[in-house]
């Protein structure tokens, strides 16, 4: 053998071992993906309700469970809340917002109410939203909000209003965070022409 064809046979036997371990990597990743393959965990496949899909196991029928009593906004941890809460004192409702009203609150209160109130309430307050009047469907109209006797209703009745609803009116506490509800009745004792905000 020359010098040459040794290397050539070294060179040869190389690639041929190169080949055999590259082949014997890619079956050991082959075989080990199979093992993955077949580890499908039982949990993946439990079974589970999708958002707002009924049920038959809860009485209501529905699969989505309502809020624990006292169950808080997570923007809202941190605030006083017997305070914001207490709409009524004993028997009594409480005739002013128990928390500052500045310029941010009635704006919050404005947007607010032009997403849940404005459709039935209108956006002065008027009574005349769209779902009042030009639909086939005809929601009862409310009674404006700067007529007295709604005028003269305390702050707390609104909040008791919204937080439970009121006759023909639904309640929007799941809506409207009680922090909101303040806001909303600041925004209401604008479109009145209050300047005190009670
Ligand atoms: C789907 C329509 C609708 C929406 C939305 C709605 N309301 Fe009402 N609301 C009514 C109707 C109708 C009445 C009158 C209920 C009755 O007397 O039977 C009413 C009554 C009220 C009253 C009592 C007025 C009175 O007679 O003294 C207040 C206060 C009030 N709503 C506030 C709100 C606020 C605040 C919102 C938004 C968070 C809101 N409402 C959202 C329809 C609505």
């Amino acid at each position: 053998m020359t010098r040459n064809s040794r290397l050539l046979h070294t060179n040869a036997e190389r690639d041929r071992r190169a080949a055999i371990s590259l082949c014997s990597r890619i079956a050991c990743v082959i075989i080990f993906l199979l093992f993955i393959a077949a580890c499908t965990q039982k949990m993946a496949r439990q079974p589970k309700y999708r958002p707002l899909e009924p049920s038959n196991f809860f009485r209501d029928g529905q699969s989505s469970r309502p809020l624990v009593p006292g169950t808080i906004a997570r923007e809202d941890a941190g605030t006083n809340f017997t305070n914001l809460l207490a709409f009524k004192s004993g028997d009594t409702y409480v005739d002013s917002i128990p928390i500052p009203v500045t310029a941010q609150l009635i704006e919050r209160g404005r947007e607010r109410y032009e997403i849940y109130c404005a459709m039935c309430h209108g956006k002065t307050g008027e009574g005349d939203g769209t779902v009042t009047g030009t639909l086939s469907y005809r929601f009862p109209p409310p009674p404006p909000f700067s007529s007295d006797e709604v005028r003269h209703h305390p702050a707390g009745f609104y909040f008791d209003v919204i937080t439970n609803g009121y006759r023909t009116m639904g309640r929007y506490s799941h809506q409207v965070n009680a922090r909101d509800r303040w806001a909303v009745i600041a925004y209401i004792r604008k479109l009145q022409g209050s300047n005190t905000y009670k």
